[in-house]
């Protein structure tokens, strides 16, 4: 599938995007380990999420799908999982892969996780050394890449890790074989990551330290049932946040969108780029706090990026490199390593597109510098990378002719429905399957 877009247009309405990515995974598997049924409201229809759901069931989890964006999760407690039959197919997710290996290291039955051409290039080193320290036994392809062949029947042990990269997924991979540990296990960040896992467990009743940057838990308690709701992601909601700033005339309201701390680096960023958002009806759902986001359009100015702002917007930045084309000035962003082991090397993949649409730009080790100047047209490779693909549909608001978005097919791993949503917002958007 591939978007055709054509130039122009302004961003008006009111939408909810679809529910986070990063919480519905968890609410998957927390309720899986829970005592009791878990009902989850609002979760992610994705292919990423789906792939975790179809994967529990494998390991004799029932979850019943009651109704839309509904999930019903009969829990086993944290020792009622079964051998799956085959190995668990993790399609292009790697949340899902990289807390999945961490519980399934500290069950009693072997395991093997797999995944898309995408996920099986990522490297899984990072969650494989901890969980090795820990006593779990487990094998990978050359670099630490995907089929993971898990050993069950292992004692893990509790550690101390000091996270060598601000990742959420080796953190909480690390605190999830934690529950099936002797001892305590506890975590140090270099910077704060999204703490989605932490505030789920401690809303299903499991002690958890959090202590001058320790964050830690002791293995063998119990997960009770707790229902859950999930916000809008503020991921997704990102792509409507820059195409209403950068497209003239716009006013957008997204509603019910997590703001949860360490997820609002966007808000942040485009906030000193100049752009005109606003917070409303701030409240806290099922431990997570959410508003709606009233956003108008603005001119925005380059600005060089916090370093400090980069893991609490490491998903954002694909369609945060589109404001910056369309920001006057010169933006940069460094620390950001990051971006080049997600679905595809997004600063190359996006350095790529940029350049294309006739904007100029500097690869950095690290990063990128970017040109404020005129969007053209173009042909656009995405390299199977969903945010890839959206960015630039945004980038069209903004564009002096037609862009083609190549390989889009992707866009349904976080946000269904993507591109019917954004044609109702107002972008000329068609998608086109071949
Ligand atoms: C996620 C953590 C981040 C993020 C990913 C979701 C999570 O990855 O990029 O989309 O749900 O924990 P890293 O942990 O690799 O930074």
């Amino acid at each position: 599938m591939e978007f055709k877009l054509l130039p122009g247009g302004t961003v008006c309405g009111e939408a909810r995007v679809p529910g986070d990515k990063s919480i519905s995974h968890r609410a998957i598997m927390l309720g899986a380990l829970a005592e009791g049924a878990t009902r989850v409201s609002g979760f992610l229809e994705g292919e990423d999420a789906l792939a975790t759901l179809t994967a529990f069931r494998e390991l004799g989890v029932e979850i019943e799908r009651p109704g839309e964006s509904e999930v019903l999760v009969h829990g086993v407690g944290l020792r009622g999982l079964k051998a799956p039959r085959g190995p668990l197919d993790l399609g292009n997710a790697g949340t899902g892969m990289r807390l999945m290996c961490g519980l399934l290291a500290g069950q009693a039955f072997d395991s093997e996780l797999t995944g898309d051409a995408s996920l099986c290039s990522r490297p899984m080193g990072r969650v494989i050394d901890p969980l090795q320290l820990m006593g779990a036994k487990i094998a990978s392809e050359e670099g630490g890449r995907p089929p993971l062949r898990i050993s069950g029947g292992r004692q893990l042990h509790g550690i101390h890790y000091d996270l060598p990269m601000a990742s959420a997924q080796v953190k909480s991979c690390v605190l999830l074989a934690g529950l099936y540990s002797q001892g305590v296990t506890s975590v140090t960040e270099p910077a704060p990551t999204r703490d989605h896992t932490e505030r789920m467990l401690r809303g299903f009743g499991y002690e958890i330290g959090s202590d001058n940057g320790v964050i830690s838990l002791a293995g063998g308690g119990k997960l009770h049932a707790a229902d859950i709701e999930v916000p809008a992601d503020i991921s997704s909601a990102t792509f409507f946040l820059v195409a209403a700033s950068i497209a003239p005339g716009s006013d957008l309201l997204l509603t019910h969108v997590g703001i949860n701390p360490t997820r609002i680096g966007v808000l942040n960023i485009l906030k000193l780029m100049g752009a005109d958002i606003t917070l409303k009806n701030r409240r806290e759902v099922g431990g997570e706090p959410v508003a709606d986001l009233h956003v108008r359009y603005a001119p925005l100015h380059g600005i060089e990026i916090p370093e400090e702002q980069v893991p609490l917007a490491i998903d954002e930045f694909p369609a945060l490199f589109i404001a910056a084309a369309c920001a006057q000035g010169r933006t940069v962003l460094r620390g950001a390593k990051e971006l080049r082991v997600k679905e595809s090397d997004r600063i190359a993949a996006m350095a790529e597109g940029l350049t294309t649409l006739g904007i100029d730009n500097e690869i950095l080790e690290d990063g990128i510098v970017i040109e404020g100047g005129t969007l053209g047209s173009g042909v656009i490779r995405t390299f199977h990378d969903h945010r890839i693909a959206m960015s630039f549909a945004v980038a069209a608001l903004r564009a002096q002719g037609e862009i083609r978005v190549l390989d889009c097919d992707h866009v349904a791993t976080s946000f269904p429905g993507f591109d019917a949503l954004a044609r109702g917002l107002g972008l000329q958007i068609s998608a086109l399957v071949d």
